[in-house]
């Protein structure tokens, strides 16, 4: 996250940014002399320190601006009203309810960019713009087939899919994702059998015969080691 404000600064100073950065007290904070110097010298940037468990030498409106954790509720007081793009990594508590939370005020999901730390499945909700398409009998029979080999479970590929991510958690299997964005490489499953093709460059490089399931979808008939 420093890197993508160091990011910013550098090369897009124009840019608004908030960071809201959340700790237990001033004993856990990084990068303070840093954060503090770039949110005075740079206006466009809002610094905004988080303490759940703040230590005797902290002081509310003096080293730290909010007693609590990030939650969807200070966002919703502190940020002006715009089409921001929210960037999230923190622990999997923190994640499932703040992206859920997001989703729940409206926030597109192209909107939503997040990375849980360790593997964890972030709930999201299903947003269908418009009907789902109903796939005849001969359309199916032209799809490739997908195959979760440990579910046992085989379907032709669904073209209102955005991923074989999204495929298979609209068949009830379990899946851990983070960033849903072919970033952070949680969802890399076992290809046994099959080509996929990415929608688009994935960050993360899948170890060989592995693919990453948020970004990719089915070029031959596919097994999943699912
Ligand atoms: S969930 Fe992060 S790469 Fe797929």
């Amino acid at each position: 996250m420093l890197s993508m404000l160091n990011w910013c600064i550098a090369e897009q100073p124009d840019r608004e940014v908030w960071l809201f950065y959340g700790v237990r007290n001033s004993l856990e904070l990084m990068a303070q002399a840093h954060l503090q110097s770039l949110s005075t010298n740079h206006p466009r940037v809002h610094l905004r320190l988080c303490f759940s468990n703040p230590d005797n030498a902290d002081v509310l409106g003096q080293n730290y601006h909010h007693r609590g954790r990030v939650d969807v509720e200070l966002l919703r007081k502190q940020l002006p009203l715009k089409p921001y793009h929210f960037y999230l990594c923190g622990p999997t508590p923190m994640m499932q309810s703040l992206v859920p939370a997001l989703d729940d005020w409206g926030v597109p999901d192209a909107h939503i960019h997040f990375e849980a730390f360790g593997p964890a499945s972030i709930p999201r909700k299903v947003r269908h713009a418009s009907p789902e398409p109903q796939v005849n009998q001969s359309q199916a029979s032209e799809m490739p087939l997908v195959t979760f080999a440990k579910s046992g479970k085989q379907v032709p590929w669904n073209a209102s899919s955005t991923s074989l991510l999204d495929l298979a958690e609209s068949l009830g299997i379990e899946v851990n994702s983070g960033c849903r964005a072919g970033g952070c490489g949680t969802c890399q499953t076992t290809l046994q059998a099959g080509e996929v093709s990415y929608r688009q460059t994935p960050d993360c490089d899948p170890d060989p015969g592995n693919c990453l399931l948020c970004v990719c979808a089915p070029k031959t008939n596919v097994t999943l080691d699912l």
